[in-house]
């Protein structure tokens, strides 16, 4: 478009606005999630997305319960490709989760955003959120239920992580095995932080697709 073109398509503002009106850009906005969160929020999603694709297909070579999950919905064709795509993205996980953890703990993040939990918000916010009444306003600052379950999707990352290396290298982890109650116990351990997983991560979908300026924020920072 030409100079002249835009000068045309442009609002005609400057007569109506005041000559020393204070200017306020988007940029004054607070930063809520700092580069390093987004950064690691992100390729965590992706890596446990695929721990969970491929997950699924192991568990199908030899299903624990009275189900399989579809084919369609599964990652790495069959087992031998599906543990190629566990292990894999395992050091993607694993490696990006020692970067979050670290520098949630550093810089004081999680005991700013997470901490203290109070069972008795934690009822009163769930009841709010239920009946549609929790505030979004402040993005910053997480509600008690949404402190609990931050937590408790970082523990049952543990107990998945620590499960899973007790399946992986059972002898050269047998005493995190035998933690575990034994190989086939861990399994379903494993199983079990996966189901935990997936239920947190349902929720919290729906919960970003429901506020979409808290999904901006995770995405541009603000
Ligand atoms: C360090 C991280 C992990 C390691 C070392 C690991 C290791 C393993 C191994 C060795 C198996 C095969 C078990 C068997 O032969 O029966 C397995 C299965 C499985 N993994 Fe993981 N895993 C890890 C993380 C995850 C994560 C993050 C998820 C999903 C959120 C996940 C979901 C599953 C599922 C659903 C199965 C099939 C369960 C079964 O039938 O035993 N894993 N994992
Ligand atoms: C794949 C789709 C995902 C979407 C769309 C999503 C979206 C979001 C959004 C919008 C926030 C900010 C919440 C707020 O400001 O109120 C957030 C934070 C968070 N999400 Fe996710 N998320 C996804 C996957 C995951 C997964 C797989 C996990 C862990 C298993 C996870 C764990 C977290 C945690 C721990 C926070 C808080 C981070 C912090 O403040 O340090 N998310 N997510």
């Amino acid at each position: 478009m030409s100079t002249e073109a835009a000068a045309a398509t442009a609002p005609a503002v400057t007569e109506a606005a005041e000559p020393l009106a204070p200017v306020i850009t988007p940029t004054a906005a607070p930063v809520i999630h700092p580069l390093w969160v987004r950064v690691t929020h992100w390729i965590n999603a992706l890596a446990i997305l695929m721990m969970i694709g491929s997950g699924w297909q192991i568990y199908d070579a030899s299903p624990l319960f009275g189900f399989t999950f579809p084919h369609q919905i599964a990652l790495g064709e069959w087992l031998a490709g599906a543990l190629l795509w566990h292990f894999a993205a395992m050091w993607l996980l694993v490696i990006n989760g020692i970067v979050y953890i670290s520098l949630g703990i550093l810089t004081g993040r999680f005991r700013r955003k997470f901490f203290p939990i109070r069972p008795r918000e934690v009822v009163s916010d769930f009841i709010a959120a239920l009946r549609g009444k929790l505030s979004h306003e402040d993005l910053s600052v997480y509600n008690a239920v949404q402190k609990l379950l931050y937590v408790g999707v970082l523990l049952a990352g543990f107990v998945i992580v620590l499960s899973g290396l007790s399946i992986w290298k059972p002898v050269q982890f047998w005493w995190l095995t035998a933690f575990f109650g034994g190989y086939n116990t861990a399994r379903y351990v494993h199983f079990a932080a996966m189901t935990a997983i997936v239920t947190f991560l349902t929720v919290h979908v729906v919960l970003a697709i429901v506020v979409p300026k808290s999904l901006r924020a995770m995405i541009v920072g603000r």
